[in-house]
């Protein structure tokens, strides 16, 4: 594995490839959620790029930018042993510079959910993984259904703007008890990861009862808030077909379940595709 940290040096060792490039964009603090999308891109491509990078403009100004979880040499050995051929870590200055040209989210689909409660955070996203997708070359690129929202929208800026590279959507990977693998987990205290297991809990409950034949939105929701009583603060509750209109009767094959809750110092994002 080469660590680049210039788009120079980036397309030089680009030079050397031959066949498909798969690549995983991430932010670090790698946990098995992003491995899982590394493997995968692994077994189905000749060649394999990973980023770390973690974007200044998808935060906002309140958030967490500076005290992001940041792993650097433990992310490098994940990196190596699964077989990373080139792994791009660039400075905030190497990827932008002053008054850029900005892309924009979807003004319905990009300020609803979590574009409503972040505003301006999808705009800075896809600024970034447009940059990076064209920098890596990359045949196949692998996303999470973790951030669903950020893969639907990453899906249509590859539409949209007739980008050739293909979109992978990657199941989401839990822990033991059910908990969403995030790199924010590590704010939470034991306490609080029990707590936080409702979330995924919510989501199982939703699921049985659209195994039973219950498809009516409100009796869904009014299920899943049982359940979820024991988080800090839920944010939204919200089931939505795949263009996140928001549906009355779960369409099965076109429903996304998304809730984003506050449990402890973390904000927390889950979501289960019907
Ligand atoms: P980051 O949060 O580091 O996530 C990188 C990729 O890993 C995303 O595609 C995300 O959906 C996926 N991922 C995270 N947790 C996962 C889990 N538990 N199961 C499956 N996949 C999971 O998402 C970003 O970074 C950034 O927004 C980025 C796309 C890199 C642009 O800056």
């Amino acid at each position: 594995m080469v660590t680049v940290h210039t788009i120079d040096e980036l397309q030089k060792e680009k030079e050397n490839l031959s066949g498909s490039i798969g690549f995983v964009p991430t932010m670090g603090a790698l946990h098995h959620g992003h491995l899982s999308l590394i493997r995968q891109a692994r077994e189905e491509n000749h060649n394999l790029i990973v980023s770390i990078f973690v974007n200044p403009t998808q935060f906002l100004e309140c958030e967490e930018l500076d005290s992001y979880p940041r792993k650097d040499i433990a992310d490098n050995k994940i990196c190596e042993l699964a077989g990373v051929d080139i792994l791009f870590v660039p400075t905030i200055d190497e990827m932008y510079e002053k008054d850029e040209l900005h892309i924009g989210a979807p003004a319905i689909r990009g300020y609803v959910l979590e574009g409503e409660k972040r505003p301006g955070h999808f705009d800075g996203m896809l600024q970034v993984v447009m940059k990076l997708l064209n920098l890596s070359g990359a045949t196949r690129a692998y996303f999470g259904k973790k951030d669903a929202q950020q893969l639907i929208l990453i899906i249509q800026m590859v539409k949209n703007y007739f980008m050739s590279v293909e979109i992978i959507p990657c199941e989401i990977v839990r822990d033991e008890r059910g908990l969403a693998l995030s790199s924010r987990n590590i704010y939470l205290k034991e306490e609080e990861k029990t707590r936080a297991l409702v979330l995924s809990r919510s989501l199982k409950r939703a699921t049985k009862l659209v195994m039973t034949g219950e498809l009516n939105v409100e009796i869904i929701k009014k299920e899943m808030h049982m359940v979820l009583k024991d988080v800090d603060e839920l944010e939204y509750l919200s089931i939505v077909d795949r263009n996140f209109n928001i549906l009355e009767k779960i369409e099965i094959g076109n429903t996304i379940i998304l809730l984003a809750a506050w449990v402890g110092k973390p904000r927390l994002i889950d979501n289960i595709w019907i």
